[in-house]
């Protein structure tokens, strides 16, 4: 696992917006696995800003996201929404190969990544409970996408999205452990003093279903992305 330490937020996303652009450069056709969430929103504006200033072209890249809320909920919630939003419009990609898990698909989220060729690079943040996607602690590290019920923990924390905490769903649906570990690549950016308990924890703990994020160590091709801030409160 190699932690790669910045002394600015927006440092660490200019870094990841031009790797995936390199990526997708360099195959048009790259896979990407993408998130939600605060973290990753600077990095898609440097994408789209890059993309267009480079001219690079998104037409052929197919994404799959990590989780998408289940049960009642406005579209605008919609992770598909947030997406579309804050990343999808401001590029050329074909709506028609941004892929979402959903209860219909299941069984098959998986096989259709792999049919895809796998994802080539996964960008992730992690919950303040060391959350990875909406794994949970206490998710199986062999999980495939499947359906859970949300901490109340992670469910406090994006709370901040809706108006009260009763609007937020209950269950989603996401990839699982195993799903993730099998990207080719993987970035995990960890921002804001919220997550200086679940930086150390990555930092300091073996791995263990306990501390879902831990299962990243085993990756052969990681890399963290946090800030000289968060590294020294989190340091072990
Ligand atoms: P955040 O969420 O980027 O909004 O902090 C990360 C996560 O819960 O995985």
């Amino acid at each position: 696992m190699e932690i790669i330490i910045k002394n600015q937020t927006k440092d660490i996303a200019i870094e990841v917006a031009k790797h995936i652009i390199e990526i997708v450069e360099q195959n048009p056709k790259s896979v990407l696995g993408l998130a939600t969430g605060s973290t990753p929103l600077d990095i898609y504006r440097n994408i789209s800003k890059l993309a267009s200033v480079l001219k690079v072209s998104f037409a052929n890249v197919t994404t799959f996201n990590l989780d998408e809320y289940l049960g009642p909920v406005a579209v605008e919630q919609s992770y598909r929404y947030f997406m579309h939003e804050n990343f999808f419009k401001f590029l050329d990609v074909d709506l028609i190969n941004t892929k979402f898990p959903n209860e219909e698909l299941l069984e098959k989220y998986d096989d259709e990544i792999d049919k895809a060729g796998g994802i080539d690079i996964q960008l992730l943040g992690i919950g303040s409970n060391g959350h990875i996607a909406f794994n949970e602690p206490f998710t199986p590290f062999d999980s495939k996408t499947h359906i859970v019920k949300l901490d109340d923990k992670t469910r406090n924390d994006n709370a901040r999205f809706f108006s009260n905490i009763d609007e937020v769903p209950t269950h989603a649906i996401t990839m699982g452990i195993s799903t993730i570990m099998k990207a080719k690549e993987i970035i995990l950016v960890i921002l804001g003093d919220s997550k200086v308990s679940a930086l150390k924890q990555l930092l300091c703990l073996e791995p263990d279903e306990s501390f879902p994020a831990s299962v990243l160590s085993k990756h052969p091709n990681i890399k963290v992305y946090t800030t000289m801030d968060l590294f020294k409160k989190a340091f072990c």
